[in-house]
């Protein structure tokens, strides 16, 4: 393990304490919880010149496009290395960022003081790396999907605790204003007994890794849908029933197996229930989550939320102008503060336990064609 020596309210070393011990708790952190509610401290913090050390794996687009830019830009956060099993992708950034590059995570690990590494790799080549940095007792911004299992998110959330590293799974639309407001919306709308969720875009459905189960873990579901299933968790909570259907066949001149398109129902035991349409083969992009109660509905679409009344006029909007801006300096930013104990970490291995959950809980009954409880995977 790295040894850190710099001044700062809170050295690595403290946070590196485990949690827990005698393995894994059953208990699931709520995960309908705001990422800013829950601390215990009022949100003006005192400033602090922490400074952290981070690096990151896996240069491919999202790596490329959102976080090394976030790692740039930031204030606090200084990009120390990259790393990228290409290693004509790490020549090309070496050289933009001016930064040391590896071909081989442990080579980063053992050759760089950090505090963190920021993980976008392909889904299968997700867990080494986490394991990785657990045994480096080095912290982790991982892009979601946490796992391509429910075994595996146990395996990671387990590792995490023993080494007492902070894991926070990457989810945009928790720092989106417009998706944040959307709790407040629904407490208006009465009773609500309704959702409708769908996430459609039109991409190459046998694009790399994407296009293998056995890479990726799943298709829309497990990759696009996992926003849409971190959203319905913390707006509703986990469902007690789901029920899937997935196919595989909307481009037969490409070759896949990871389902282009998939429909869940789920279903809660206080009578709420709602279907989710996700596909990587209907244009154009859309994203729509409405939610129907008896006094009125809440319906987010990207870049603005409204509330209607029961005849469809709009009680009131919001609409977030330069919509859907990137999120990764937020991100970023919100890790530096839950790594100093500033915020809390409603993202982590042991939440994402739930997804893990759910999304294993629609293949299962895509499988079977019975309806599945995920809160039975995880009991
Ligand atoms: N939040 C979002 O909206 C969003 C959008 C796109 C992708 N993602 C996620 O980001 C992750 C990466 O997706 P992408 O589209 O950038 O994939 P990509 O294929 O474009 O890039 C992945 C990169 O990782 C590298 N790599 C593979 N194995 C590695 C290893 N063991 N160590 C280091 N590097 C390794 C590859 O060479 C490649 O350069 C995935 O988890 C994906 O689900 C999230």
């Amino acid at each position: 393990m790295n040894q850190h020596t710099r001044q700062g309210p809170l050295t690595t070393t403290e946070k590196r304490l485990p949690k827990t011990s005698g393995g894994m708790s059953n208990r699931l952190v709520d995960p309908t919880a705001n990422v800013l509610l829950g601390t215990a401290s009022p949100l003006a913090v005192s400033p602090s010149n922490r400074r952290f050390r981070a690096a990151m794996v896996g240069l491919g687009k999202q790596g490329r496009e959102d976080h090394l830019p976030a790692l740039a830009a930031s204030p606090s956060v200084d990009l120390v290395a990259v790393c990228d099993a290409d290693d004509k992708a790490v020549a090309l950034v070496e050289s933009e960022y001016h930064v040391p590059g590896y071909t081989n995570v442990v080579d980063l690990l053992d050759g760089e003081d950090l505090d963190f590494v920021v993980v976008a790799v392909p889904h299968h080549a997700g867990r080494d790396v986490v394991l990785a940095a657990a045994a480096h007792g080095v912290h982790v911004l991982k892009e979601k999907p946490l796992a391509t299992s429910l075994d595996e998110a146990q395996e990671i959330t387990e590792a995490c605790q023993a080494a007492g590293i902070e894991l926070m799974v990457t989810l945009q639309r928790r720092f989106n204003p417009v998706y944040t407001t959307f709790p407040q919306l629904y407490d208006q709308i009465g009773e609500p007994f309704l959702f409708e969720a769908s996430y459609t875009m039109a991409v190459d459905p046998s694009s790399g890794w994407r296009g293998s189960n056995r890479l990726a873990g799943g298709g829309c579901i497990i990759d696009m849908g996992y926003h849409i299933i971190d959203t319905l968790l913390w707006y509703f909570g986990m469902p007690d029933h789901v029920l899937a259907h997935t196919a595989a066949v909307a481009r037969p001149e490409l070759d896949y197996d990871a389902e282009d398109t998939a429909v869940l129902h789920l279903s809660y035991d206080s009578g709420l229930f709602g279907t989710v349409l996700l596909s990587r083969c209907i244009a154009p992009k859309t994203e729509v989550i409405r939610a129907i109660g008896t006094r009125g509905s809440v319906v987010l679409e990207r870049g603005r939320i409204r509330r209607l009344d029961n005849d469809g006029t709009a009680v009131e909007a919001l609409a977030r102008e330069n919509a859907w801006p990137s999120a990764a300096a937020a991100q970023l930013d919100h890790f530096r503060r839950v790594l100093m104990d500033q915020r809390p970490n409603v993202s982590g291995a042991e939440a994402h336990l739930a997804h893990a959950a759910v999304v294993t809980a629609a293949y299962a009954s895509a499988a079977s064609g019975q309806m599945v409880d995920p809160k039975e995977l995880i009991a």
